[in-house]
């Protein structure tokens, strides 16, 4: 038998004043993509805001449904408008800011698996890591390098 071990580095800064001027920009395009959320039945509003490798920026937020399983998260809602947009351009960098309207969220939130998923299947399909910026109620953020850090040994489509 042999034992493996996986670990995680990230980033952790106590407010975004830390960050570098690109990346305190994307954060504040999250929080902005808040207003955008359609989020009747949790409460839970997502913003998240993507920069693409050709400089532009894109936003989005989730988006829920009566049918609860229909809800599309704002991490592939982002996703979806960046590749409508700029089709074929890969992301960089994606902030994610949330708030909850029933009590406040302390700790930066981090992407669903679901959400982890999509994220890293968009790496694979660019070999391009996407850098994640996570920010909750308080000032602190999470800086990850890239998402497949977040998902170890994840499926895809080298499998099929
Ligand atoms: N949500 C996201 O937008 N991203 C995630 O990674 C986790 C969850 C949304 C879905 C739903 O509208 C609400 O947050 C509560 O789960």
């Amino acid at each position: 038998m042999k034992s493996k071990k996986i670990s995680l580095n990230y980033e952790v800064y106590d407010s975004a004043e830390e960050l570098t001027d690109d990346l305190r920009k994307l954060l504040k395009e999250a929080k902005l993509a808040i207003a955008k959320s359609y989020a009747p039945y949790s409460g839970f509003q997502v913003g998240a805001a993507a920069r693409l490798v050709n400089g532009a920026m894109v936003s989005g937020a989730n988006c829920e449904n009566a049918s609860y399983p229909l809800c599309i998260c704002a991490e592939p809602a982002t996703l979806a408008a960046a590749a409508s947009a700029h089709p074929g351009v890969a992301v960089r960098a994606l902030a994610i800011s949330v708030k909850n309207k029933l009590r406040p969220v302390e700790k930066p939130t981090p992407p669903c698996g679901a959400c982890r998923q999509m994220l890293v299947e968009h790496e694979d399909r660019f070999d391009q890591p996407i850098q994640l910026i996570l920010q909750g109620g308080d000032e602190t953020v999470y800086v990850f390098e890239r998402v497949r850090d977040l998902l170890p040994l994840h499926f895809s489509g080298d499998f099929l």
